[in-house]
């Protein structure tokens, strides 16, 4: 049932560029528009909507705050992503014209379902991103959008991952066709660079034993922290996640523009850093910003991982390893700089003699809040 892999793990780690298809598979039409007739929604009410807040929890929660960068450039309606946990306790300001976007691999997480109950009983209208057919979350909500990533056994969440963010993506880019808001020629090139992902996901599959032999050279570590900004910044918290849960090591992601804001005091002589660099070619700024955090940790003793576009050769001079990932637009660079932090997560786990599936304290799905 593990397909000849040693674990689920790999096993769906591989499984990655099938899923991102399926999750795309008869969801973007011949002439390149979408079609979303599945969420139930009705256009008039999308179209009235005027807020969006997206709740979920853990990795469900990395995909979210993706999701909001990706919903707020294409549509512009404001969106906040929250962990789910946190929801209903502040008394969210929700009504008739807030889209609640609830995501969850198993459907049956508790906090996200007491976040999306609390939703409803405000009034909002409830979408959820769902992998498990017929759960509690989607059977709760107005709509589903299924990911479709076929059923995810290790407790680590990979797939799954890849095809929230793939949703996500559906879903900004849906409201922006509804809408009609920035709906224009960067929009269509994304739906058609998005048709084309699993190639890119799976390119970068191919390449990944420099990163099992770097993962199993770090095994005596104690730290390892992770940098990225904007959409590198919730692919830093996932890295850092998977390395807490997997392999037992401290493990921190922080938005690199925050490093001179304390956590640079944390660098020393050695100390793994993966950072999570931005396209030169999107938002430019952002990329030469974080060639500097690079020198800036660099200088300190840092030993920097860096994953970066083939092609970005500005951060080669400053890389102890070089991690190449295939050019995407910015908003989707997610989908290709994460499966090398699973990768790297999972073969130091090993290296630990830790057990991949089921690691300790840990529960696939958490029914309790
Ligand atoms: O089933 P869900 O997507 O609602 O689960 C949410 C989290 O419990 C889950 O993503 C967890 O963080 C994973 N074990 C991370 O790998």
């Amino acid at each position: 049932e593990k397909g000849g892999y040693d674990y689920f793990m790999l096993k769906e780690i591989a499984e990655q560029p099938k899923a991102v298809a399926d999750t795309l598979l008869g969801r973007i039409d011949g002439s390149g528009s979408l079609s979303l007739d599945e969420v139930r929604i009705p256009v008039s009410v999308l179209r009235e909507v005027d807020k969006v807040v997206i709740v979920a929890c853990g990795t469900a929660y990395h995909a979210g705050m993706i999701a909001k960068l990706a919903i707020e450039h294409w549509t512009r309606i404001p969106c906040e992503t929250e962990l789910a946990s946190e929801f209903r306790y502040r008394d969210p300001i929700l009504d008739q014209r807030t889209l609640v976007v609830a995501i969850s691999q198993s459907g049956e997480t508790m906090d996200t379902l007491m976040a999306l109950r609390h939703a409803r009983e405000q009034g909002a209208k409830v979408l959820a991103i769902c992998n498990t057919n017929g759960s509690t979350i989607p059977r709760e909500s107005d709509a589903v959008l299924y990911t479709h990533a076929g059923p995810e056994v290790a407790v680590a969440s990979t797939k799954a991952f890849l095809t929230q963010l793939v949703a996500c993506y559906l879903v900004a880019l849906y409201l922006g066709q509804v809408r009609g808001t920035k709906w224009g020629d960067e929009i269509e090139a994304v739906i058609r660079e998005l048709s084309d992902i699993a190639g890119a996901v799976d390119t970068v599959l191919e390449t990944m034993e420099p990163v099992r032999a770097l993962a199993r050279s770090l095994a005596d570590k104690n730290t390892v922290l992770f940098l990225g900004r904007h959409v590198g910044y919730p692919v830093a918290l996932e890295g850092a996640l998977k390395l807490k849960e997997l392999a037992y090591m401290h493990a921190e992601g922080f938005a690199a523009g925050e490093l001179k804001h304390g956590p640079i005091a944390l660098i020393e002589k050695d100390l793994p850093v993966v950072v999570v660099v931005p396209s030169p070619r999107g938002r430019s700024v952002l990329h030469d910003k974080i060639v500097s955090n690079i020198q800036e940790i660099r200088a300190r003793g840092a030993r920097t991982i860096v994953i970066a576009e083939e092609g970005d050769d500005a951060v080669v001079p400053y890389a102890d390893h070089l991690i190449r990932i295939p050019a995407t637009p910015t908003l989707l660079q997610p989908l290709v700089a994460t499966v090398p932090l699973q990768v790297f997560a999972c073969e130091l786990a090993t290296a630990r003699g830790n057990e991949v599936d089921q690691p300790r304290n840990l529960a696939k799905s958490v029914t309790v809040e």
